[in-house]
């Protein structure tokens, strides 16, 4: 086991102690625990020549349940975490800390900070022709109303259903991608769009990709017609790679030395769900103690 990384500087002083960030700077990658790799997946698939450090808090995962101001606390904790790494841009992964605690985090340091609430968003207010556009995530992130608000502030007439699907997240982990279990579960959920008019459904969790083909064909059944999917994870690797360009930032030299996965506890499924969430083993696997005493 790693030390612990320990700061002790509040997190402002950050901002005058850095300089500007230079392109061959990794990305920093965050999560509750390792839902996030299905973002760190379709980041390596946008930017092949980025460099990654993803911190995953396997600890104190579920955030999904967790107050805002835990959740706030801990997403500090790990951002602050992947600036000891030297990263260009921290993207945050998970859709509860990027609902609760993006806003809080976002304007204290100086490199770029962002979320998959916006890009999800953003996506789904341009594929949706019924201007109803139906949301998924963890209890947390539905009651924030974050993607709401989001939605709404691209464009007032969308009308937004939401729909908490907690038991997604360990249906996820436990592969059963399309098992009879799942389907029977995401009928119970999504049966609630049936007269909505929804076109469109966000997948505002980490782990509902894995489960994409389940949720597609149902969804598709309840409306009887089909629905356009938004994996808000593709999205926000667009966003990062756009900021990224436009920052003149992107990392142009195809010398990839490799990426660096920590988390806060090693739990004993981490290879295969690993692998099955990034798609390929997840190597260089270290475990870290973010903790701050005091937050
Ligand atoms: N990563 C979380 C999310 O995307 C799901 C797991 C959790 O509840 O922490 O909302």
């Amino acid at each position: 086991m790693k030390p612990a990384v320990i700061r002790q500087e509040p997190a402002a002083s950050l901002q005058t102690a850095r300089a500007l960030p230079e392109e061959d700077r990794p990305i920093g990658i965050f999560d509750s625990g390792i839902g996030g790799l299905t973002v760190v997946r379709e980041v390596m698939k946008i930017l092949p020549n980025e460099r990654i450090i993803y911190l995953g808090d396997t600890a104190r995962v579920p955030y999904g349940t967790k107050s805002d101001r835990t959740i706030k606390a801990f997403t500090l904790q790990s951002c602050l975490f992947l600036l000891e790494h030297d990263v260009k841009m921290i993207i945050i992964a998970c859709n509860t800390a990027s609902a609760v605690a993006l806003d809080f985090i976002a304007n204290m340091f100086r490199i770029p900070v962002i979320g998959v609430i916006k890009p999800g968003s953003a996506a789904a207010a341009s594929k949706t022709n019924t201007r109803r556009v139906g949301i998924i995530g963890t209890q947390t992130t539905i009651n924030s109303h974050s993607y709401t608000r989001t939605l709404q502030s691209l464009n007032a007439q969308i009308e937004v259903f939401a729909q908490p699907c907690s038991l997604f997240v360990p249906i996820a982990e436990e592969g059963w991608l399309e098992h009879d279990v799942t389907m029977r579960v995401a009928e119970e959920y999504l049966k609630v769009f049936a007269d909505t008019r929804i076109d469109t459904l966000v997948m505002g969790c980490t782990h509902y990709p894995i489960l994409a083909s389940a949720i597609q064909k149902t969804i598709d059944h309840v409306m009887g017609q089909h629905v356009h999917l938004i994996d808000s994870g593709i999205e926000t690797a667009k966003q990062a790679k756009a900021i990224l360009k436009e920052s003149l930032l992107l990392n142009r030299s195809q010398s990839r030395t490799s990426n660096r996965f920590y988390v806060t506890d090693l739990p004993k499924n981490f290879s295969r769900v690993g692998q099955m969430f990034l798609g390929s083993a997840v190597d260089h696997v270290e475990t870290v103690n973010v903790e701050i005493m005091g937050m």
